[in-house]
């Protein structure tokens, strides 16, 4: 795909369809006005017949008279005063879905009606809408199918129209957002393949074909070096399957080495390939949804990569420990003891709880690699779906201010998180007869616990991000296919750069 900027103003720039975003109240005195004109006052006919709609992520297809464009495309972007970072992305990801099944070369969106409203300014919205122009191009069916006559276009040509501004600025910030865009794409296919296709040695071959392409460091720990280090709350979990586990390890920059914050981030994800619940197994209803419990693993294997593509040598560490979860005579029962890579006895009752296993041990193996912050991603619990639904991702941190600088990075990002609390009044809840600790208590206050369980396994400022409601949706949105969502693949991208030199 093609970026252009055209500084042109919209009724003069040549496409198969300009985009125009319309907030609430449209005003037609200004430009808006005159591409109403131009457009034989189609916009506001349709607006007033009521087939043209503000409500954000609306869309309608308009004749557009005697401009240079094929058709005109408005979308709603909802209350001027609601508009933020995340609805930029979407009202652009909207767009490029509704022209699904044309046939559309270029693409042209006019940014300044966005502009004028997000306080960022025309740049941040190029990027924005750039990357969501790329995000709204992504279809999972076309993974495993020669054809699927509704995709998203394959635009050859994307147009920003940025009357009288800065081209090579824009131009600049729209091309970071295209590859953000890209990352979280490579990253939604990783999630959405099923689990025979995508096993723990395939995912890590994947991983190897990234670190590969884009210049990164990278370690595959097989079962058997896994076990001789002692993960053994990691091999608890892979030892069920006959497909062996990888713990994955990719590195950008040097070993140990700081960035600019003077830290060395470690970004950890979550890969289970698939999640039978292994003895305590799953309910069969939308146990399929499992194949996409790996998708942490496939967020932070495509963020380094994209790290890598927009500032080559940022330090930055992913750890991804991928397994399967299933029950068979290997598979660690109930009531079995294991010593994590930290010492710590850990006490399995609920073998379903695997994703804190598994993510435990590798926080202490990239501390072990010199980690002096930890971000880890997964989808962790089903608690957190039912607090929060699909569209907010729950996060935990300590201390606070680390917190806070991984929000900051999520603000850039457009993404949602709500905090929860580690209330250490529940940890003797999570406390083992046996041992030191068990991985599943009762199930109230349960999205806590799943929070303190992993406390226990790293020394450094550590945030986890909860997306087992966020990592994918169940039914299509305006913005986005059913399937994996890619979710946290900016926010962690936002971070590691803010340590880039
Ligand atoms: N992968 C699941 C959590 C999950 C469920 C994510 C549904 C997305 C949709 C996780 O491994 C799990 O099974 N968690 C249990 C924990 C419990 C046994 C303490 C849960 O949430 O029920
Ligand atoms: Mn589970
Ligand atoms: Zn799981």
């Amino acid at each position: 795909m093609q970026l252009r900027v055209a500084t042109d103003q919209p009724w003069d720039v040549r496409a198969d369809v300009l985009v125009v975003p319309v907030l609430d109240e449209p005003v037609f005195d200004g430009p808006l006005g005159e591409l109403d004109r131009r457009s034989s006052g189609e916009l506001r006919a349709l607006l007033e017949f009521g087939e043209l709609q503000t409500k954000r992520y609306a869309t309608a297809l308009v004749a557009s008279g005697d401009l240079p464009a094929g058709r005109l495309l408005a979308v709603g972007a909802g209350e001027a005063a609601k508009l933020d970072r995340e609805a930029v992305v979407r009202i652009a990801a909207s767009a490029e879905r509704r022209l699904g099944g044309r046939t559309v070369t270029s693409l042209a969106v006019w940014l300044n009606p966005l502009a004028e409203v997000l306080e960022d300014g025309i740049e941040a919205v190029a990027e924005l809408v750039a990357r969501g122009v790329v995000e709204g191009t992504y279809d999972p069916q076309e993974i495993y199918r020669e054809t699927v006559e509704t995709a998203p276009p394959k635009i050859d040509e994307l147009i920003l129209v940025a009357p009288d501004a800065d081209a090579g600025a824009v131009t600049r910030a729209a091309e970071r957002g295209v590859i953000v865009g890209e990352g979280a794409n490579i990253a939604r296919t990783l999630s959405n393949r099923a689990a025979n296709d995508v096993s723990p040695e395939v995912l890590a071959d994947e991983a190897t074909a990234l670190a590969n392409r884009h210049g990164l460091w990278i370690d595959v720990i097989d079962a058997q070096r896994a076990a001789e280090m002692g993960m053994g709350m990691f091999m608890a979990v892979g030892q069920g399957s006959d497909n062996r586990p990888r713990m994955i390890v990719m590195r950008s920059g040097g070993e140990g080495e700081r960035d600019a914050l003077d830290r060395h981030l470690a970004i950890v994800g979550k890969g289970v390939c698939f999640d039978s619940g292994g003895i305590s197994i799953k309910p069969s209803d939308r146990m399929e949804e499992m194949k996409m419990d790996k998708t942490g693993a496939c967020t932070v294997i495509s963020a380094i990569a994209t790290v890598a593509r927009l500032s080559p040598g940022t330090p930055l560490l992913a750890v991804a420990p991928a397994v399967e979860n299933m029950p068979g005579p290997h598979s660690t029962r109930p009531g079995d003891v294991v010593r994590a890579l930290n010492g710590k006895m850990v006490d399995i009752t609920n073998t379903d709880a695997e994703g804190r296993l598994i993510l435990g041990d590798a926080m202490t193996y990239a501390e072990r690699l010199g980690a002096t912050h930890l971000v880890d991603v997964a989808t962790l619990t089903g608690a957190v779906a039912r607090a929060f639904g699909h569209l907010v991702t729950g996060a935990f941190g300590t201390p606070q201010p680390w917190y806070e600088s991984v929000m900051e990075a999520a603000n850039r990002s457009g993404e949602k998180y709500w905090q929860i609390p580690l209330v250490d009044d529940y940890v003797p809840e999570m406390e083992s007869w046996y041992g030191d600790l068990i991985n599943a208590g009762t199930p109230e206050g349960s999205l806590v616990k799943s929070g303190l369980f992993l406390r226990e396994f790293r020394t450094v400022p550590w945030v986890h991000l909860d997306i087992g409601g966020s990592a994918y949706f169940r039914k299509a949105a305006p913005y986005a296919p059913r399937g994996a969502t890619g979710v946290t693949h900016a926010t962690l991208v936002e971070l590691a750069l803010a340590g880039a030199r």
